[in-house]
């Protein structure tokens, strides 16, 4: 018998048969396996910027280490870095907040894990994009809450509709998660949709997770506009935001909220229930990413917008695949249909024929079926390569 089926051993709780996952962590780990067999992998599969963090944030957190910061801090965060973000998002954002109603988390990832477990009960429903980043729900699923969602059409950009969100209300919904610029598809929301967005989160009474973690990495001149800045919007809105993506900090593992003052007690308290505090010598290497020199963030941003160009001409290129520019964001969302495979089809043969590693789109729903998703945060070298692969690929189908 082998331990899994002993009778002495425990089942897990229901709600971890509901929880899903992440596939980029996972499919990164089964690429990684391939080349540990000495295959050669090109990695277009997480979301994460190929820069150095930025000098100065670096640069202040050895130097708090040195300094001995490296015990608990605050709960809600180190008093510098809620005030460093509050400025921030009044300066970007258009977002006037108080101090209290910043937190400081674990990741991005912790917003909005915290904002679902503190709003959803179960038989709760959360209006979610479709394709969208997996853990809305997944988090959603795993508080006994439903999720419901809206499918989005490349034709529209990607681009959520209201009228859909309309007319997937209920009484039972009580969040709409909104993400723009969005993973995986570089959609922007514009102004006039969120507009509507709004007028139905307040005629609805709803909660708005909006995931604002791309928001500085835009092209073409669009727009980020925070829906927290419309009317009626301030007191509903969760705004998600971290250093990971727009500061090349992953590894540190800093988000925040700005989250409604009705909010804030709950916010507290689950911070206190599951990490204490962020890590303090982190804070104070963040603080200095914020306040200081932003020409690192700038380059940054023009260096995608350079790849962009190359991954979509270079797509576009290839016979069956088909892709707009993103507005937002570091990824391509090709439509692979025209090469009569599905998206987890040419996933899985271009990482095992090709050594390219995407992700399918289904890892994002239902909805995005016929996609791929490929990160292009990784070098024009990689880039150049993965393109020469994945032509090489469609061509032998
Ligand atoms: C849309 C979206 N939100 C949040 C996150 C989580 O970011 P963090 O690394 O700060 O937890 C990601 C990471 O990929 C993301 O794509």
């Amino acid at each position: 018998m082998s331990l899994s089926q002993s009778p002495r051993l425990p089942a897990v709780s229901d709600r971890m048969l509901r929880v899903g996952t992440e596939s980029a962590f996972e499919v990164a780990a089964r690429a990684r396996a391939l080349q540990a067999q000495g295959r050669s992998i090109v990695h277009l599969e997480i979301g994460e910027p190929d820069f150095d963090s930025p000098v100065a944030a670096r640069e202040a957190a050895k130097a708090a280490i040195d300094a001995g910061m490296t015990h608990y801090a605050p709960f809600a965060g180190i008093p510098e870095l809620r005030a460093a973000v509050r400025d921030d998002v009044a300066l970007r954002k258009g977002v006037d907040a108080r101090v209290e109603d910043v937190f400081i988390t674990i990741g991005g990832k912790g917003v909005m894990v915290y904002a679902i477990m503190a709003l959803i009960d179960p038989g709760d429903e959360v209006i979610v994009p479709d394709p969208a980043y997996p853990i809305y729900d997944s988090i959603t699923r795993f508080c006994g809450g439903t999720p419901v969602a809206i499918p989005l059409r490349a034709e529209d950009g990607f681009e959520l509709d209201p009228d859909r969100v309309a007319a997937a209300i209920t009484p039972r919904t009580k969040m709409l998660v909104l993400n723009s610029p969005a993973n995986p598809t570089g959609g922007v929301l514009g102004r006039p949709a969120l507009e509507r967005l709004a007028a139905l989160a307040v005629e609805h009474g709803l909660v708005v997770l909006a995931d604002e973690i791309y928001g500085r990495i835009l092209y073409d001149g669009a727009e980020h506009v925070s829906i927290a800045t419309l009317p009626g919007m301030a007191e509903r809105t969760v705004i998600l935001d971290g250093f990971a993506k727009t500061f090349a900090m992953t590894g540190w593992r800093l988000g925040y909220a700005v989250v409604p003052p009705w909010l804030s007690p709950h916010m507290g308290r689950l911070i206190i229930n599951t990490i204490s505090c962020a890590p303090t010598f982190v804070q104070v290497g963040a603080v200095e990413a914020l306040r200081g020199p932003q020409d690192e963030v700038d380059a940054m941003v023009a260096e995608f917008s350079a790849r962009r160009s190359l991954v979509i001409d270079g797509l576009n290129a290839i016979p069956g695949l088909s892709v707009s520019p993103p507005k937002g964001a570091f990824y391509a969302f090709p439509d692979v249909s025209g090469t009569g495979l599905t998206g987890p089809e040419f996933a899985e043969r271009l990482l095992l024929e090709a050594g390219v590693c995407v992700l399918s789109g289904r890892a994002f729903g239902a909805a995005a079926d016929k996609h791929i998703r490929i990160s292009y945060a990784t070098s024009r070298e990689n880039l150049t390569e993965a393109l020469r692969r994945i032509e090489a690929f469609v061509r032998g189908l």
